[in-house]
Formats: structure tokens, C-alpha cells, sequence
């Protein structure tokens, strides 16, 4: 899987622009999209880091990293995922870095995903989703994913980039995501549920094949 992972990040790189800005995610497949950043950055103005992990990367390897604040609008966002469905929506977040990662696809006109064989799925849910809680809401949110069917698991020890906490939600079997992600943002104390269905990916990249 990890040849694949390689494949998959360095056949983004087709994607990024001369002179453009590229959005990063996060995780073990990106890690190797940076590495074969490094390799143009003089082309490149800087990134939009998703995580101060790949932040660190990208620093290491003297690629500029830059604001979305002071960016505005990304032409291309690269990023991983835990899932991926036949339309292209994700579950993210097994690096709990969803929020950063949520909005960064959602200020970018094209997010590549990039992805191994083993993360492709016909239906959403057998990895558990990840959903990160302001931390005092953590029993509310709780109590609200039983009535709704799911199992909670409070990924214990993890702290966000954002100060914030993380719940894995086990036993769901998502058929209609953009419903499950539109109701689960209504309840109080979630900051972002890791379905990327409202915005799914525009690219989906399987090693080096475009799915
Ligand atoms: C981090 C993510 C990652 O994209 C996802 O967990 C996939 O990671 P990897 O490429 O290491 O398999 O959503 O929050």
C-alpha cells in the first residue's frame, strides 16, 4: 500500500500550477506529495498548510508555507483520505486534522485526493468517522450519535491542532452522507464532522490512476 500512497503523491503533482499556491493536507500519503513538492518549489509561490505536521514537512524541505487569510482562494487543494465512496465523497480525519482540512477544500476550486486501493469503498462507515468536539461537549455530542445509531469512542489522548478533542464514531453505515453531515453540523459543540460529502473531491487519484 505504500508504493501506492507514492504513487498517488507524486502523480499530483501534474496538478499543481506554475507560480500557484497548493493546498496540503495531511497524513502518510501526503507526506510523500511534499516530498515531490520539494522538488519544484521554485515554481511554486508557498503552500496552505492543513496541519502542523505537514507544516514542519514542508518547512523542513524550504517550502514557504503561507496563510489562507493572506492567499484568499487556492486553485488546487492535494489531500488523503480514510474513504472514499463511487462519487468521490470521503470520511477524513484518521490524522484528526479534519477542521484545518475542511477548510482548506472548501476555499480550493479543485481538491485532488489521493488515496491507496485499500481506502476505496461502495459505502461509507466501515471506518469509523471522526468528529471533532469542543471539548466540554463531548457527552452531549455523545448522547446525540446513540440516538442517532452510532457508537461513540472518544479517541482519548488526542488533542487537535485547535485545542479541541476527537470522537470515532463506530457501527454506521452511511448510504446518503451530504443528509448525516448537514444534521450532525446542527449539534451543538461539533466543530467538524470528517465527511467530505457536501465538498467532495473534484479528483480522485488511486496510485497513479485518476478513479
Ligand atoms: C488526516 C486525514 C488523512 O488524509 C487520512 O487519515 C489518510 O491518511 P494516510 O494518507 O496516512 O492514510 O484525513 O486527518
Amino acid at each position: 500500500m505504500s508504493n501506492e500512497k507514492r504513487l498517488a503523491g507524486e502523480a499530483a503533482i501534474r496538478y499543481v500550477e506554475d507560480g500557484g499556491i497548493v493546498g496540503v493536507g495531511t497524513g502518510s500519503t501526503v507526506a510523500f506529495f511534499i516530498d515531490a513538492l520539494a522538488d519544484l518549489k521554485d515554481r511554486i509561490q508557498g503552500a496552505v498548510s492543513s496541519s502542523e505536521q505537514s507544516t514542519a514537512q514542508l518547512k523542513r524541505l524550504g517550502i514557504p508555507v503561507l496563510e489562507l487569510n493572506a492567499t484568499g482562494p487556492l486553485s488546487i487543494y492535494v489531500d488523503g483520505a480514510d474513504e472514499c465512496d463511487p462519487y468521490k465523497r470521503l470520511i477524513k480525519g484518521g490524522g484528526a486534522a479534519l477542521t484545518r482540512e475542511k477548510i482548506i477544500a472548501a476555499a480550493s476550486a479543485k481538491f485532488v485526493c489521493i488515496i491507496d486501493s485499500s481506502k476505496r469503498v461502495e459505502l461509507l462507515g466501515k471506518f469509523p468517522l471522526p468528529i471533532e468536539v469542543i471539548p466540554m461537549a463531548r457527552s452531549l455530542v455523545g448522547r446525540e450519535i446513540v440516538k442517532r445509531g452510532g457508537n461513540p469512542v472518544w479517541r482519548d489522548g488526542v488533542v487537535t491542532d485547535n485545542g479541541n478533542w476527537v470522537i470515532d464514531v463506530h457501527g454506521w453505515q452511511i448510504a446518503d452522507p451530504v443528509t448525516l453531515e448537514k444534521d450532525l453540523n446542527q449539534i451543538p459543540g461539533i466543530v467538524t464532522v470528517g465527511l467530505f460529502a457536501q465538498r467532495a473531491a473534484d479528483v480522485v487519484l488511486i496510485g497513479d490512476r485518476e478513479m
